[in-house]
């Protein structure tokens, strides 16, 4: 099955590649901030299609149209562009992230970078890759050192200040914070040692599914920001080595 995913993980990603800085419509949804592409659609109408051929019993819970009606032991959990905006705009970090879940535990995570031809995936007990190499989460202990991550959510000024306090004081105690914009990209770059931590508000299950489970299975711990365990619907993320957890955990429950 895992081939099987990560097959129409790279179809997807042709297809985002074809149109990434070409001519394409934009539409809004939520507000002004938040869009969706003719490329968002068209992705995940050719990964929908792809498991009613192969999985037809499988049940689908995609950013897109939503969930499927069926109801089925197996959910994916579909993010068909993750990084809308960074597409829109011709930045080359997106996205394609794919979690099949059985009864509500994800047991495969597939997340296809697509411009670095990068394909990470992971297996429930075995071990998260990166195309045949295998991941492991950074060793630093230090926050000083440590390169970390974040991204706001589309209703941003619902959570001011809160965000742009913990923004600053980890700007302060850390060597560095980047945004990328592509959440999926956040969660991989922890699993394979790049990012120490990564925190964010208001997740989409479709943004974590697949990078929750390739950043555990690296060795790396996500939780909520009281250091609880969470499934894809929590809206507080915190993903880090494990080594800088505690100290993560004290700054964003200050
Ligand atoms: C967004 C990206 C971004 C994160 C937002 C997500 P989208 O997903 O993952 O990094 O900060 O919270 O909604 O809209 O590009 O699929
Ligand atoms: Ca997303
Ligand atoms: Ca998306």
């Amino acid at each position: 099955m895992l081939n099987k995913i990560i097959e129409i993980a790279k179809q997807a990603g042709e297809i985002a590649k074809d149109g990434f800085q070409s001519k394409f419509e934009i539409d809004y949804k939520s507000n002004s901030t938040d869009l969706v592409t003719e490329y968002d659609k068209k992705v995940e109408a050719v990964i929908i299609n792809f498991i009613r051929k192969e999985f037809p019993t499988h049940s689908i819970l995609a950013e897109e149209s939503g969930q499927s009606e069926k109801s089925s032991e197996f959910r994916w959990v579909i993010d068909p562009i993750d990084g809308t905006t960074n597409f829109a705009h011709g930045l080359p970090i997106f996205s394609v992230s794919i979690g099949v879940q059985r009864n509500g535990k994800t047991i495969f995570g597939v997340v296809n970078d697509v411009m670095m031809e990068t394909i990470y995936s992971a297996e429930l007990g075995n071990g998260s890759y990166s195309n045949n190499t295998k991941l492991k989460v950074s060793s630093n202990y230090e926050l000083k050192k440590s390169l970390l991550v974040t991204g706001f959510p589309y209703d941003l000024e619902n959570y001011l200040p809160n965000i742009s306090e913990k923004f600053s004081e980890f700007l302060l105690k850390s060597r560095a914070v980047r945004r990328l914009g592509s959440a999926a990209i956040d969660f991989c770059y922890i699993a394979a040692g790049v990012f120490d931590g990564y925190w964010e508000m208001n997740l989409h299950p479709w943004d974590m599914c697949a990078g929750k489970l390739i950043v555990e299975e690296a060795g790396g711990l996500v939780t909520n920001f009281s250091g609880k365990d969470i499934d894809i619907f929590s809206k507080e993320i915190l993903a880090t080595n494990g080594r800088i957890h505690s100290k993560m955990r004290e700054i964003l429950t200050s």
